[in-house]
């Protein structure tokens, strides 16, 4: 990683007055912060039952593990954040997740085959920011190792167009190909790549360079000046046995019939080296086209190997969380909402809220209070009534539960729905089964 001398620059700037968070990166913040609990919940449960376990992997490896993936890609030559760590040894924060779970197929050496697993998590690649894409993100996904079927292709693929449906998009679009063989999609890369040169001065300056890397990356291009050298290129169709196209029917067929809609895109390729077979992506059509690959996968059976396992299929998929989340606020779904606590205290007697507070929330019940502003001589002094309420109603609760010095020697309570108004007095004695009551909960 080269940090540029503008980076450098800013940090020098920042550090003279204040810190913000690095380039690249965001805080995130209530209630965007529920709604990716509640996104991963949901990711979690459909995961659980198509028995797909968790797995947390370091969010650092070794970057010669990385390095062994993805030698000819952008991601791992331009993008990775390595250092050398206090000991001396080369590591890379993560920039995804497949390394790292097939290093851990390898490591321990499970017995269940396949062996399903899904994660969430942050990865890191150096890019140029910009909305949808940054230098932090989250990523959930699912690996299935041990097993070449396409019946486990298309299951991986169900899931995550299943995932995207049930968030509530409907505007994705499901991009497949395949890439064969891994001697097959070498062959193709050999034959693109005599292709490309032969016609390497209409190109644009930037598919060049990649071109010298990986001709594969050219057919990425969206640059206006390659569009005529693409559209007469070679495809990866021509290069296929028999059992490669008979795979990628068979996967396709098996998508058909679950009713899952996708379009074959013969130069879909990844933008990471271990893929063969079938490769997909997933476009959400009201993202701007530069960021609007919401998530992708495919089979990488030579991965497991690579990295000094025995011969091992494998196929997967991420999604990628932060450009999720823009396609549901384009199209207005899974939407992030405040998460309103069920009853707000406001002590008109002092001393009482923290008890009172304590006592509901062992009960299960979300409760609010205010604070005192300022520990004078007197100690805390507790607000005015009408800073209370105020504060209630901002805070979104049901219910005000309200003591004052009355209420205290009387051993009740006034509970006061906040939303009509109406209000009741209650024992104290009896506050939580009464709360829970005005709350409509069941015991
Ligand atoms: P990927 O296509 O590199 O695949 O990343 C998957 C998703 O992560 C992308 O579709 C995108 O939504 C999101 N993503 C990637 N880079 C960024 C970024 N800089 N900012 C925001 N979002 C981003 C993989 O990572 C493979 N490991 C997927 C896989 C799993 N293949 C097989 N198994």
């Amino acid at each position: 990683m080269n940090p540029s001398t503008d980076d450098r620059r800013g940090a020098l700037d920042r550090s003279a007055s204040r810190f913000a968070a690095p380039i690249g990166t965001r805080d995130l913040q209530s209630p965007e912060t529920d709604r990716r609990r509640a996104f991963n919940a949901r990711f979690a449960e459909m995961m659980g039952r198509a028995a797909y376990h968790e797995i947390e992997t370091p969010m650092f490896e070794e970057l010669g593990l990385f390095l062994r993936v993805g030698e000819s890609t952008d991601v791992v030559t331009k993008e990775m954040y390595d250092f050398e760590d206090k000991g001396g040894r080369r590591m890379a924060l993560r920039p995804e997740l497949t390394a790292g779970v097939c290093r851990a197929f390898v490591q321990h050496k499970p017995t269940a085959s396949p062996w399903k697993v899904w994660y969430s998590g942050p990865q890191f690649r150096y890019e140029a920011p910009q909305k949808g894409r940054y230098r932090q993100f989250s990523q959930v996904g699912v690996e299935a190792i041990g097993v070449e079927d396409p019946d486990l292709d298309v299951e991986v693929i169900a899931l995550a167009a299943d995932f995207f449906h049930v968030l509530g998009l409907r505007q994705v679009t499901l991009h497949l190909n395949t890439l064969g063989e891994v001697t097959e999609r070498q062959a193709y890369t050999d034959a693109l790549g005599e292709y490309l040169n032969t016609r390497r001065a209409e190109l644009s300056e930037r598919s060049i360079a990649t071109l010298e890397r990986n001709p594969l990356r050219v057919l990425d291009s969206k640059r206006p000046e390659d569009h005529a050298v693409l559209a007469d290129a070679p495809t990866i169709q021509e290069f296929l046995s028999d059992r490669s196209r008979r795979y990628f029917d068979a996967v396709c067929a098996g998508l058909e019939s679950l009713g899952i809609g996708f379009e074959i895109s013969p130069r879909l390729v990844r933008g990471l080296d271990y893929y063969c077979h079938t490769t997909f992506e997933f476009a959400a059509d009201s993202l701007s086209a530069a960021q609007n690959a919401v998530g992708g996968g495919g089979r990488y059976d030579g991965l497991v190997e690579s990295l000094g396992g025995p011969p091992t299929p494998g196929v997967g998929f991420a999604l990628g969380i932060d450009r999720t989340l823009l396609a549901c606020d384009a199209e207005d779904v899974f939407v992030a909402l405040p998460t309103p606590g069920d009853v707000f205290v406001v002590d008109l007697a002092g001393g009482q809220a923290a008890a009172l507070c304590t006592e509901l929330r062992r009960a299960g019940i979300a409760v609010d209070r205010t604070y005192s502003a300022e520990f004078g001589p007197e100690g805390s002094s507790p607000r005015s009534m009408k800073a209370q309420m105020r504060a209630a109603n901002r805070a979104g609760s049901r219910l005000a539960l309200i003591v004052g010095p009355d209420e205290v020697t009387a051993g009740v309570a006034t509970l006061r729905d906040l939303s009509g108004g109406e209000q009741t007095t209650v024992s104290r004695a009896d506050l939580i089964a009464s709360v829970r009551a005005a709350l409509g909960h069941t015991a």
